[in-house]
């Protein structure tokens, strides 16, 4: 099994999501996959620039030459794209936009009616060619991927691909602040890496191995305090300036 996994995130390596992706690609190795791995940030991106000359002019080529031309290529020929990608506005990170925007030329403008949508034409269905995502975001609630699930599962059907699931790590942010304080999150990235295993071995990842992965890591009133007390640090707590800071202003705090 071929996998092009994708690193969509602006922190690469120390980002949250990169947590999940390595742990992910060590169990799907192990399994046997050959994985190519592309941070976004280390690709030299032009943006689509939506003129379709690769629909019209010159079908399947696109008028850029730089490093997203050669991976379109290659996750083209791919079983698997692995997009990893935090939450950014609600949705995929512009970084990984602009590479996503790039496989357009793999499609042609004919539109097809299946399952009574419409989308365009691509090679035929191949029912082991397949997406997975993988993200964190900073809120607690799970709600908070909805719009970026939607997003995948939509490209998954305009590309003809399955889509065979999401790793997603709610209050993605408390993972390495819990790492840095010793606290334990090995049965997070256990599961992370089972849902490699599995996608290989098996084709599929089990619901089990994905819900274990996004069980709550605390209460959402803990993931608050706890947070916000290492917001407050950093910031530096302002009164009349920091949101929720009233140091020195007693009166004002106790009269909220
Ligand atoms: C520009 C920007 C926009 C964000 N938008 C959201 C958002 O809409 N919802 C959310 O839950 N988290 C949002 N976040 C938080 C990130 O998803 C979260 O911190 C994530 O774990 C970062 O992953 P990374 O370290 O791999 O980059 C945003 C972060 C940034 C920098």
């Amino acid at each position: 099994m071929k996998i092009v996994a994708i690193d969509g995130s602006p922190h690469g390596e120390k980002g949250n999501t990169a947590l999940l992706l390595n742990e992910f690609i060590s169990g799907a190795r192990e399994a046997g996959a050959e994985i190519e791995k592309v941070r976004v940030t280390s690709l030299r991106a032009e943006t689509c620039c939506s003129r379709m000359v690769c629909w019209y002019r010159t079908p399947g080529v696109c008028v850029h030459e730089d490093d997203v031309t050669g991976l379109v290529d290659r996750m083209a020929g791919a079983d698997v794209w692995v997009l990893s990608t935090p939450v950014h506005v609600g949705g995929m990170t512009q970084q990984m936009v602009r590479v996503m925007e790039r496989t357009v030329r793999l499609l042609s403008p004919c539109y097809e009616v299946h399952n009574s949508r419409t989308r365009h034409v691509a090679a035929p269905y191949a029912p082991r060619k397949a997406v997975v995502l993988i993200s964190t975001c900073g809120y607690y609630e799970e709600v908070a991927f909805a719009p970026l699930v939607s997003q995948v599962e939509d490209l998954s059907w305009s590309h003809h691909r399955r889509f065979a699931g999401a790793l997603l790590r709610p209050h993605g942010l408390a993972l390495r602040f819990m790492q840095a304080n010793g606290i334990d999150v090995r049965s997070t990235l256990d599961a992370a890496r089972t849902a490699g295993l599995e996608l290989v071995r098996d084709g599929v990842m089990t619901e089990e191995t994905l819900r274990a992965i996004r069980q709550p890591l605390m209460s959402q009133e803990d993931f608050v305090l706890m947070m916000n007390s290492a917001f407050e640090r950093r910031m530096g707590c302002q009164a009349g300036r920091t949101p929720g800071c009233y140091a020195g202003e007693p009166e004002q705090a106790s009269g909220l």
